[in-house]
């Protein structure tokens, strides 16, 4: 599939999505989000890609939403033009398979709002995420307020948020709003290390434990445990779990089907 503002390539199972609007730092306009949700559309269905990363490449992952689109936005503009990010940052989440972002220079705004919609986040050395909205007399719009105290807690959330202030990969990492930092020449390399890792593991119980998660985090402790309980179950009726554990018993390495 060809797409204007996104670069999309496959390799041995892993899927990266480049953001490609250099000239604006990656700025998200309405056609951005329309092409990552067609993407995530995309490689949902596509069987062969175990995992998809999400970057910017080496200078900057995202600046934000496109500030000069939305300027001269009126309220109903706003409400209706913002479907698309939602849209496609709702996919994201919820693709049944692993997403890595990998996070270059500014993760700001919007583009700090998409790196938490991926499971886990890997950071370089120069990155500086940041939710600057509250400079522009708006408010994160795409999830900010919603997923980044639920990852990071509410004071730390609450800090960002009403600063608009960047930070550093270091401190991100601190806050726990990254998994792990790495040298910046290293970000795809390490990245494509993670996708691959967890494109050896049996992918329905990946698909299942994400879904556990994500699911539970929107529950009490009491139906999220019935919730893991079942899911627990049923991965006894999948042929991965027979491999799995026949392959520890036999002192191999397991050769996961996804089935
Ligand atoms: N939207 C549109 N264009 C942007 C942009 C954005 N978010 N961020 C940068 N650009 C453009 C600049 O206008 C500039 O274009 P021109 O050359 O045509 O002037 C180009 O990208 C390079 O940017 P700078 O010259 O500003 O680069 P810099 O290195 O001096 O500064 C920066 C970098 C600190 C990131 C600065 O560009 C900046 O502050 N950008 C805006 C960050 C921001 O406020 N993001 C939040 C957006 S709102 C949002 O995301 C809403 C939401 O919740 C969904």
């Amino acid at each position: 599939m060809a797409y204007e503002t996104i670069l999309v390539e496959i390799e041995e199972g892993v899927a990266t999505i480049t953001l490609n609007r250099p000239e604006v730092l990656n700025a998200l306009n309405s056609q951005v989000f329309i092409e990552l949700g067609e993407a995530a559309t995309q490689l949902t269905a596509d069987e062969t890609v175990r995992v998809v990363i999400i970057t910017g490449g080496e200078k900057v992952f995202a600046a934000g939403a496109d500030i000069k689109q939305m300027a001269t936005a009126t309220a109903v503009d706003v409400s209706t033009s913002v479907r698309p990010s939602l849209k496609a940052f709702n996919l994201i989440e919820n693709m049944p398979k692993p997403v890595i972002a990998a996070i270059a220079g500014y993760a700001l705004g919007g583009g700090c709002e998409l790196t938490l919609t991926a499971d886990v986040r890997i950071a370089a050395d120069n990155a500086q995420l940041g939710l600057p909205e509250i400079k522009l007399g708006i408010l994160p719009g795409g999830g900010g307020t919603q997923r980044l105290p639920r990852l990071i807690g509410a004071g730390k959330a609450k800090e960002l948020i009403f600063s608009g202030e960047f930070i550093s990969a270091e401190e991100a990492l601190r806050i726990g709003l990254v998994n792990k930092v790495v040298p910046t020449d290293q970000l795809l390399i390490e990245a494509k290390k993670m996708a691959k890792k967890f494109a050896a593991r049996g992918a329905v119980a990946i698909q299942m434990a994400k879904t556990c998660i994500n699911e539970g985090l929107q529950m009490d402790l009491d139906r999220g445990l019935q919730y893991e309980h079942k899911c627990f179950s049923l991965l006894f009726a999948t042929e991965d779990q027979k491999e799995g554990m026949k392959a520890f018993i036999e002192k191999r390495k397991p050769n996961f089907q996804g089935k």
